[in-house]
């Protein structure tokens, strides 16, 4: 769960809201308040599991949101185990949708752009080796202050760490009034949690001591005295002692290898665990398969084998030992991660896991496939948002296809997470994952086969490998013509292309590009004809044709308005080569004869602009005179302002978002944009990002 920017103020986050008071807390509350407001940038709340952490860091966020300008973002780090992951986590929990040009550290600091914001980082023990990155993002992040949960200290310079204590616990030696013991916050919390399962029970003389003794032999942990709270309508407070005590001492002596305090949070799990009935245990634990939390559709099929599962679910969550919150108006499932551990290795005990992994397996194998469709459509964001919530699911769903080496299931998550990790700019670990799929495929069926090889190819680019994109992409094109597959000829066709770099090598790539062409007529499929031909352009670029090149621009452009949508280059390579190409032909050309040229390629009709394309067909030469004007796009026209809206245009941002970060009004970006276009004599803002791409780098490639 994460905070998202609210409609009614886009710039604002906020934190998740709590299903229940806060109870006792007053100084801690204070103190660790003071304390961010005093200007410490990174406060560390630490403390075992159980404690207390996350619900103080929340409500130490809830009291201070709306003293920093962007609001509250809470990130759970629990599900994330690869400390290299930690910028990406953040950006999606800012909901940063598209960046292209920057590092992740450096969008998320244009994001941040010296605004105030408070980072609630949760669970930071799970990627410690992240800590010096943490460090670094303050740093080009002046505007943000962190408080983060950890078990251990991060040790930072500038941190400051704020050691959680259990709830205070009753003197059971004293004799204390009835009154005087109810407001203690250990006993308060287990009859707040006791009356919330049965309204009913009250703290009387009679059970009192039993009540007391309970939160002193839990020592005030909060999650285990839930654990015990829960059990009020079968056990009374004495016979939970009786149990739970027998339990205790059987662990305490047990296991001297867990620290103490874990010991006693680990009682109290075993215990409220032994106490299911047998079918509610066995789905406890098979529940631990999922990673990041689950819909209930999710667990029906994966771990109560179709049948119906509502009704043991809510037993769990009344229970205690799963909590519940709700994305999208759907309720969404998750399991405390002590609980899940211990879960998972009682699944292991059960013999159950492997099973459990494949069928596990199977439902997101069947979740990709019927996703799979959008994400070549329209609807890219509303995709992503949904990868987004089951991404740790697929991704533990996809190690164990390697793992188990189901290739063909494999094959079919890392293709669906590769759109999704190229649309987060998640380059690095696709690639890492895709090459692995790709290099164990040999037993997958063509065309599956050929495709991941192709995406694989893909990444390689972007990351700028492109010794591997050559290879890969080579391999692709052997596999689809062994696969007979026009259209997937077609696409690795194209990909080879752009491995074989047109504006380098423009003889080579449009061989590639002209089959690529002819294979995606055939097969009616305008896309590819539209790459394909941009393509072209690119190569008549760097054969220096640039008339021929501009009017192939124009006529793709107008392929892709067919498709319905404005072609954006995905990844900052081919920006650059896309940029880079443009520049090219304006400085060539000078605007006014890019300007014509580009409208006799959109004026052609598709046929013509295949034949054109292919060569089988020549345009006379346009009637004005070649040569450049002065005011090519050599040197940038734009003022300073310009240029800093071109680069959100090109990150993909829509003019409202670009609004918020500048913090100007929509019709004034709206104006912006207009002069941007005017002025570069561009049609798209498609055109704008890969401008902008080679502007950025360096002075654009003279031809
Ligand atoms: N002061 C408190 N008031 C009410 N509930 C609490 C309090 N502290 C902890 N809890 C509850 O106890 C459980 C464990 O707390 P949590 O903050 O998750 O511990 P930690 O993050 O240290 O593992 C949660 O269900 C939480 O809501
Ligand atoms: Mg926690």
């Amino acid at each position: 769960m994460s905070g998202r920017p609210q409609e009614d103020n886009p710039k604002v986050y906020r934190l998740p809201a709590l299903p229940s008071s806060l109870i006792g807390r007053e100084q801690e509350l204070k103190s660790a308040t003071a304390l961010l407001d005093q200007g410490i940038r990174l406060l560390t709340l630490t403390g075992p599991p159980g404690v207390g952490k996350t619900r103080l860091a929340l409500a130490v966020g809830a009291q201070i949101e709306d003293r920093f300008e962007l609001g509250a973002v809470f990130v759970n780090l629990a599900p994330v185990r690869d400390p290299d992951l930690f910028e990406h986590v953040l950006i999606q929990a800012l909901g940063i949708q598209r960046w292209k040009h920057f590092q992740p550290g450096e969008r998320i600091a244009r994001h941040l752009s010296q605004r105030s914001i408070l980072l609630v980082l949760d669970n930071f023990e799970q990627i410690t080796a992240a800590a010096p990155r943490l460090a670094t993002l303050l740093a080009s992040c002046p505007g943000a202050a962190v408080a983060t949960t950890s078990r251990e200290p991060l040790r930072l310079s500038g941190e400051r760490e704020f050691p959680v204590q259990p709830l205070r616990c009753p003197d059971v030696t004293a004799g204390l009034q009835l009154d005087e013991l109810a407001a203690i916050p250990a006993v308060r919390l287990f009859v707040e949690r006791a009356k919330a399962i049965m309204p009913a029970f009250t703290l009387t003389k009679e059970n009192a001591r039993a009540v007391a003794e309970i939160c002193v032999r839990l020592e005030g942990l909060p999650l285990a005295i839930e654990l015990a709270a829960a059990r009020i309508r079968a056990l009374t407070p004495q016979s939970i002692v009786d149990r739970l005590g027998q339990r205790l001492d059987f662990l305490v002596s047990g296991s001297r290898d867990i620290p103490e305090r874990q010991r006693t949070l680990r009682a109290a799990i075993v215990w409220s665990y032994d106490l299911l009935e047998v079918p509610e245990r066995r789905l406890l634990s098979r529940l631990a398969v999922f990673a990041g939390g689950f819909a209930l559709d999710a667990a029906r099929a994966v771990a109560a084998r179709g049948e119906d599962c509502l009704e043991a679910v809510s037993s769990l969550l009344a229970k205690s030992l799963l909590w519940q919150h709700e994305v999208d108006g759907e309720p969404r499932y998750e399991m405390l991660e002590t609980i899940r551990e211990y879960a998972s290795e009682q699944l292991a005990v059960a013999g159950e896991l492997d099973e459990i992994r494949d069928q596990h397996l199977e439902y997101f194998n069947r979740w990709a496939r019927d996703t799979e469709p959008e994400s070549e459509a329209k609807d890219h964001v509303a995709w992503v948002a949904r990868v987004d919530r089951e991404y740790e699911n697929l991704k533990a769903a996809l190690a164990w296809a390697v793992e188990r080496s189901t290739m063909d299931r494999a094959t079919r998550l890392a293709v669906l997470l590769c759109a999704y990790w190229n649309g987060r700019g998640n380059v690095g670990e696709g690639y890492r994952w895709l090459e692995t799929v790709a290099t164990r495929s040999e037993d997958v069926p063509l065309p599956a086969r050929a495709e991941v090889v192709v995406h694989t190819a893909a990444l390689a680019r972007f990351k700028g490998d492109r010794e591997h994109a050559a290879m890969f992409a080579n391999e692709s094109v052997e596999l689809a013509r062994q696969s007979g597959d026009r259209k997937m000829m077609a696409r690795t066709l194209i990909e080879l292309g752009h491995a074989t770099d047109p504006f380098h090598h423009p003889l080579e790539a449009r061989r590639s590009y002209e089959e690529a062409l002819g294979l995606a007529a055939a097969t009616q499929h305008p896309w590819y004809m539209g790459i394909a031909i941009q393509g072209l352009a690119i190569a008549a670029c760097g054969e220096r044709d640039f008339v021929r090149a501009a009017r192939l621009f124009g006529a793709a452009e107008v392929v892709f308005e067919g498709v319905g949508e404005s072609y954006a280059p995905n990844s900052v390579a081919e920006q650059t080569i896309m940029g880079r190409s443009l520049v090219a032909v304006l400085t060539g050309l000078g605007r006014e004869a890019f300007g014509r040229a580009w409208a006799e390629g959109r004026g052609m009709r598709e046929s013509l602009a295949v034949e054109y394309a292919l060569g089988r067909t020549q345009l006379s030469e346009p009637k004005a005179p070649r040569g450049r004007d002065d005011d090519g796009a050599a040197r940038s026209p734009l003022t300073r302002r310009e240029h800093e809206i071109a680069d959100l245009v090109a990150q993909g941002l829509s003019n409202r978002e670009i609004a918020a970060a500048l913090v100007i009004s929509e019709r004034t970006v709206d104006a912006h944009v207009q002069h941007i276009l005017n002025k570069l004599g561009f049609h798209s803002r498609a055109q704008v990002a890969a401008w902008i791409a080679v502007s950025n780098q360096s002075a654009p490639a003279k031809p």
